[in-house]
């Protein structure tokens, strides 16, 4: 064999050898690249089982938010209040409504169950004025039923709905904490001798009832629940239900020809 025979063999095996070698690292490469790859895959799987689960656990939130907000909806819709004219679900508050110097109480404003300030004494005072001036006229004047504590309406209330249903009794008493007898102003008056006119419309016909709707602003009363005004007072007409406000509100009031709610441009 010559010299230059052996070094074309050389030569060739070199070649081949190169090729080899190169094929090899090129195969290498692939396996790093496909490993790349499968690692980015997973990793954008894994990404995306995060987002998955993310989806699913923020679906329904958003779901509870819509919820949430159509009950809310449907809450303040229903804040509405019953045809008696009281809201349903209201809770007694923790202190009584004053306004403009007012203590209220009715069927949207209730009192505190432990508010029990007793017959208010000034009341009291301007009632027997009014009964004394009342009996030069001729006739005297009972108030006979004047404060009446949570309990005792409690339990008036209940008797009435047994009576009459609830429905009726709504029209005519207050549920409890929800009285104007509560606040200890409030007056029932009627006349001795006349019992039975105590507690009807056909007072309000009385002498008696005449008297005192055209003159009680004068000792500091107001004829509270007045004929075709149970729309605004939420009861039906009472000829003997009398509020204590003071001379001077009492007057205004009376003068306005307003409801007490009307006057305080409230509920
Ligand atoms: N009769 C009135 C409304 C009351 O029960 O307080
Ligand atoms: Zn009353």
């Amino acid at each position: 064999m010559t010299k230059k025979k052996i070094l074309i063999i050389l030569l060739l095996v070199l070649i081949v050898a190169i090729i080899v070698i190169g094929f090899i690292f090129s195969k290498d490469k692939d396996y790093e690249n496909v490993e790349q790859e499968e690692s980015v895959t997973e990793q954008n799987d894994s990404e995306k089982n995060i987002q998955e689960s993310k989806d699913e656990v923020e679906e329904p939130e958003e779901e509870q938010e819509q919820r949430e907000e159509q009950l809310e909806e449907q809450e303040s819709e229903n804040v509405v209040e019953e045809d008696n004219g009281y809201i349903v679900g209201q809770e007694l508050p923790s202190e009584p409504t004053i306004i403009n110097g007012v203590l209220i109480a009715n069927k949207k404003y209730p009192l505190p169950k432990d508010f029990a300030p007793g017959e208010s004494v000034e009341a009291r005072a301007a009632f027997e004025l009014m009964a004394q001036d009342a009996k030069k006229q001729g006739f005297e004047l009972v108030a006979f039923s004047t404060y009446r504590s949570y309990e005792y309406q409690q339990s008036l209330y209940n008797r009435y709905v047994e009576q009459d249903g609830k429905d009726n009794a709504d029209r005519y008493s207050a549920r409890p904490g929800y009285s104007e007898h509560q606040t200890g102003l409030a007056f029932d008056i009627g006349e001795k001798g006349q019992e039975h006119l105590w507690l009807t419309e056909e007072f309000g016909e009385s002498e008696a009832g005449k008297w005192l709707m055209e003159n009680a602003h004068n000792y500091g009363f107001i004829l509270r629940y007045p004929k075709g005004k149970e729309h605004i007072t939420g009861y039906m007409y009472e000829s003997w239900h009398y509020r204590y406000l003071g001379v001077e509100l009492a007057t205004k009031v009376k003068e306005s020809g307003l409801t007490l709610e009307e006057y305080l441009g409230i509920d």
